[in-house]
């Protein structure tokens, strides 16, 4: 069994007193959820308030990015291990966000993934087709493009602890979310690419969450999918009501 993980991707939102205000207000539903791992990723500006607002709850903090190297001249650069130091245990890699609009490539991606790996944090890297791409037919090989591109030649040891985030491009932000035979279907993809290239007890194991307008109307169903293993949650993940409200549909 498969420990389902709703995320919070707060993107370039909220001031100090509103993510005091969000958090403290998710310690009190989500902290007392169980089976269910819970992670708030906001801006790098409020990681501390974040932390402080959930730390000794079972919600654990997480952020939007990080830079490869260790430490040095990089100006306006985070590094993992100044995550680490702020509280982090987790970090999204590899947001289309980040791809669209700052130039993040799969080459990219994997130095980050690696340095992640490297300083204990753990990865949730994101993968997605633009409507483009899926309408010519090409999903699957944008998918895997992605996934190879960041992943292999990764220890079998080192995938198992990845986090994948299946988040179309088309579905993020716009209300239009995939259906859950449509999400279904990518997720089965990247678990076989898994098993494929790390093993069946690497595929297994990995967690991959849906991301893409996931509402509390639309968890539960996208959830019961067998190889929908939680969320990756972007406007919803901003109110107390509905983000708890699909962390109560993963449970
Ligand atoms: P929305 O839930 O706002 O569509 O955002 C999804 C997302 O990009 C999470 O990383």
């Amino acid at each position: 069994m498969r420990t389902p993980i709703v995320a919070g991707n707060w993107k370039m939102n909220l001031g100090r007193s509103q993510a005091q205000e969000l958090a403290s207000g998710l310690r009190e539903t989500a902290g007392k959820e169980k089976g269910v791992e819970v992670i708030l990723c906001p801006s790098y500006t409020l990681l501390h308030v974040v932390h402080d607002a959930v730390q000794g709850s079972s919600v654990a903090l997480g952020a939007q990015n990080l830079f490869w190297e260790e430490k040095g001249a990089y100006t306006g650069e985070v590094s993992a291990s100044m995550l680490l130091d702020s509280g982090c245990s987790h970090v999204i890699i590899g947001h289309s966000e980040r791809r669209q609009y700052f130039g993040e490539t799969d080459a990219s991606v994997r130095r980050r993934l690696v340095s992640a790996l490297e300083a204990g944090l753990i990865p949730i890297v994101c993968v997605g087709e633009t409507l483009e791409e899926r309408e010519e037919g090409s999903t699957e090989l944008v998918i895997e493009r992605q996934i190879s591109g960041a992943l292999e030649r990764f220890k079998p040891e080192d995938a198992a602890k990845i986090i994948i985030a299946y988040e179309p491009v088309w579905a993020i932000g716009t209300g239009r979310t995939a259906t859950p035979v449509m999400a279904q279907e990518v997720h089965r993809m990247i678990r076989n690419w898994m098993a494929k290239t790390f093993g069946d007890d690497v595929a297994e194991g990995v967690r991959i969450l849906y991301g893409g307008s996931m509402k509390p109307g639309s968890a539960a169903e996208l959830m019961a999918q067998p190889d929908i293993d939680g969320g990756l949650i972007g406007g919803a993940s901003l109110k107390v009501d509905d983000f708890t409200a699909i962390i109560q549909a993963a449970r």
